[in-house]
């Protein structure tokens, strides 16, 4: 259960020009995540830009083609897809989103989207037509446009007011609301009896692993938390001698390419030097954000403390 849920893609909804493509892009490299952009999409398989599907083939047509992107996107796992603001007009289209991913939406106050399109009409070097704002008043269209969709944009689990934020700022927010959201599938209702508590910070929530022989179920547990790419294992020499093949063993049968930096055991090698060479092992080894780093401490060596284990997870 705990690994299904982790794999609920993360769907971008809301009006025009509150930030959809740019927040997802961005979400998606923070959490080395694919990103799917529905209207890019659209464009792609179509060969036309949208106001000429509009414009030559019609609105049907157009949100015909938006669906059978949409279905061909929440196909894929571990992505970030960002729609168009009409996605949600279609009830099939809202299905399919609250049955296969975190939908968040973004939101804007009405003179917000307004200035948002005045700036990416009228001083963007490639402005965006959106032929559906493109009439004599356009602030009269948004305004009833966006509230006879409010009801349907209710469908998301996370909503961003996206008035005052910075893109950076946003993508925070929507990673926050998808920690929170899914926070439900990591607590003690899972069929994840190993799980002995889960911590929660302002801006994500962690588990907490405790038990016998957990070290050769390491690769299988971080699997099911999502993460993959390369683990590091940092360790001392001492504790490596006793750890690291169970530990190296079961990264390795799951998939991780592992890498191991071992620095000398003792207090002495707690200084700048040390760190900088565990920092030149990372930076040589292209270890990037969504890899992860499995940190032995000391202790980890001493019998009784062998069930501690401490894991360095991504940032986010
Ligand atoms: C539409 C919004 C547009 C695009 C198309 C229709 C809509 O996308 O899909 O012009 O119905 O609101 P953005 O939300 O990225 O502007």
């Amino acid at each position: 259960m705990l690994e299904k849920e982790n794999l609920r893609n993360i769907t971008l909804i809301g009006f025009s020009t509150t930030g959809k493509s740019k927040v997802a892009q961005k979400v998606a490299g923070y959490l080395g995540w694919g990103f799917i952009d529905t209207d890019d999409e659209i464009v792609r398989l179509s060969g036309k830009s949208i106001p000429e599907i509009f414009e030559q083939d019609g609105e049907d047509k157009f949100r015909k083609l938006e669906r059978s992107v949409l279905e061909e996107a929440c196909r894929q796992e571990k992505v970030i897809i960002a729609t168009g603001g009409g996605v949600i007009l279609n009830p099939q289209n809202r299905e399919l989103l609250v049955q296969s991913s975190t939908v968040v939406c973004l939101e804007a106050q009405v003179e917000t989207i307004y200035q948002r399109l005045l700036q990416d009409t009228l001083y963007s070097d490639s402005p965006v037509v959106r032929p559906l704002l493109t009439g004599d008043n356009p602030l009269d269209q948004i305004r009833n446009i966006k509230s006879s969709r409010q009801p349907y944009y209710a469908i998301a689990d996370w909503v961003v007011s996206t008035d005052n934020l910075t893109i950076d700022e946003v993508c925070q927010e929507v990673i926050r609301g998808w920690h929170y959201t899914n926070r439900s599938h990591m607590n003690k209702d899972t069929e994840d009896t190993d799980i002995a508590c889960v911590v929660e910070t302002a801006s994500r929530q962690y588990p907490v692993y405790v038990g016998w022989g957990l070290l050769d179920k390491l690769g299988d547990k971080m699997r099911q938390m999502g993460l993959s790419g390369k683990a590091i294992v940092i360790s001392d020499q001492s504790v490596f001698s006793v750890y690291g093949t169970r530990s190296t063993q079961s990264l390795g049968g799951s998939g991780f390419e592992v890498k191991c930096c071992t620095v000398p055991a003792g207090e002495a090698t707690k200084n700048i030097k040390e760190a900088i060479n565990i920092y030149d092992f990372l930076v040589e080894n292209h270890v990037e954000r969504n890899d992860v780093i499995v940190a032995f401490p000391v202790s980890a060596a001493d019998p009784c403390n062998r069930k501690s284990l401490t894991l360095g997870l991504p940032p986010f």
